[in-house]
């Protein structure tokens, strides 16, 4: 028998970086299902524009500028989510930063900058959201990683250390929770054609590159990632945590 698509009617998301190209994606599947959705910005054009999307699309979107590096304002955005909506149940952490050069290049800020952003950032964000997922007897929390950190990828060794620390961030963290009804999940995006991408020098080569590592011979969508992070926000994936899911058209099988 067909079951209904699981509905998020009632809940309350919250997306950091959800003004970027997977926040497309993220948000408007988490809306689409009936979330109330948070977009957590640094840029608060960014999160205007997507907020306004989700509500053009008849769905509900607000918009918040902070920086998910700083506890301070980390705190301030989750005190206006919960004041405006009463509380989080769905926490995504898709805020990341990626600056590509060879290792040897790294100073000592941009490593700090990055690991601040990509993964103290996750863990602010899900220290302060954590209360109200307690409070209301469950709660999704799902952490974007990357598919570089499973096959390696040059260039990007501080985004990469990043990544890896978020899946150990994600299984720890499911240990702890998951008592209080809370699952911890990671997604592994493989390479999407967002705008990070056409920086690329060579971007029909990158595209045919992509094309050969994965499986599936059509490029991702924000949808697709956008479609995981609901499932896993549903009560259909309740008795799932601590796992790191690829979504990558079947790059690194792991
Ligand atoms: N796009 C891809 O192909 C791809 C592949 C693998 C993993 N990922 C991961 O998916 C996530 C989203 O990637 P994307 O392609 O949408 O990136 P993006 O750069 O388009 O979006 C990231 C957003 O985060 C925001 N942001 C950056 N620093 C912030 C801070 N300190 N506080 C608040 N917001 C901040 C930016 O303003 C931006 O809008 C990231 O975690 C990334 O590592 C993306």
């Amino acid at each position: 028998m067909l079951r209904p698509s699981p509905s998020l009617e009632g809940r309350v998301a919250v997306v950091t970086g959800g003004g970027g190209g997977l926040g497309e994606g993220i948000c408007g599947s988490l809306a689409a299902a009936g979330a109330a959705v948070a977009v957590i910005e640094a840029d608060l054009a960014k999160a205007e524009a997507r907020a306004g999307q989700l509500v053009e699309a008849g769905g509900r979107g607000i918009a918040f500028e902070g920086d998910v590096a700083s506890k301070a304002s980390v705190d301030a955005m989750t005190s206006a989510v919960v004041s405006e909506f009463g509380g989080i149940d769905i926490l995504v952490n898709n805020a990341a930063i990626y600056p590509s050069r060879p290792w040897t290049e790294i100073d000592e800020d941009e490593w700090d900058r990055v690991l601040a952003t990509n993964l103290k950032g996750y863990f602010l964000c899900a220290r302060a959201a954590y209360p109200s997922m307690v409070e209301r007897g469950s709660g999704r929390i799902i952490n974007l990683a990357s598919v570089t950190f499973l096959v390696g990828f040059a260039n990007l060794l501080d985004y990469v250390s990043s990544k890896g620390g978020v899946v150990g961030f994600t299984r720890a963290l499911a240990r702890e929770v998951g008592s209080e009804g809370v699952t911890v999940n990671a997604v592994s995006p493989g390479a999407f054609p967002t705008d990070a991408e056409k920086i690329h020098p060579d971007p029909e080569g990158y595209n045919q590159w992509v094309l050969d590592q994965q499986s599936l011979k059509r490029r991702g969508t924000s949808m697709d990632v956008g479609n995981l992070v609901a499932f896993l926000a549903s009560d259909n994936a309740s008795f799932i945590t601590g796992q790191l899911i690829g979504i990558d058209g079947g790059w690194a099988m792991h």
